[in-house]
């Protein structure tokens, strides 16, 4: 499925130990996630292994809930010689209404890897 936001690389469902005791489902949860559907992503760019080097403008705005099905979209925002942006965000979909609840935003950068594990050039897009 694919809307504004990009792609939706991951569909998953918070577990009952993921929750902080707020109540709320930590933080470090949906950064995961988010980190693995940019994986997923750049490394399809890049073709090839790829390192996580920064994260920019990382935003929490609503509170994930238990029983929330999370999806994480993913596209690509820049590239450059040897690294690749990727804005992620993760929405809920919530209760019987079926209501989207934005939870995150960020922009995620990956770093294609030679054998070394040293920066490697992407291959040209569209090739
Ligand atoms: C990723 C890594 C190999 C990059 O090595 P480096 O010596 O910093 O590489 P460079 O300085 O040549 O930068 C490589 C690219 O990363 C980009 N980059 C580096 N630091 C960055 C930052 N803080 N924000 C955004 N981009 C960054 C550079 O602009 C460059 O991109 P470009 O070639 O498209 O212009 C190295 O930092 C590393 O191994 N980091 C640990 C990665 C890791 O363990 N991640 C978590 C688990 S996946």
């Amino acid at each position: 499925m694919t809307d504004e936001r990009g792609e939706v690389v991951l569909r998953v469902v918070p577990r009952p130990s993921d929750i902080n005791s707020n109540g709320h489902i930590f933080g470090g949860w949906v950064l995961s996630q988010m980190d693995i559907a940019g994986g997923i992503v750049a490394g399809r760019i890049a073709r090839g292994a790829v390192a996580t080097v920064a994260i920019e403008g990382m935003k929490f705005i609503s509170p994930m809930l238990l029983g929330d099905l999370v999806s994480v979209y993913a596209r690509e925002e820049r590239r450059g010689r040897t690294s690749v942006a990727i804005r992620i965000d993760a929405v809920a979909t919530r209760g019987g209404m079926q209501q989207q609840v934005e939870l995150t935003q960020g922009i995620f950068t990956f770093v294609a890897l030679d054998e070394t594990m040293r920066p490697r050039p992407l291959p040209p897009s569209g090739s």
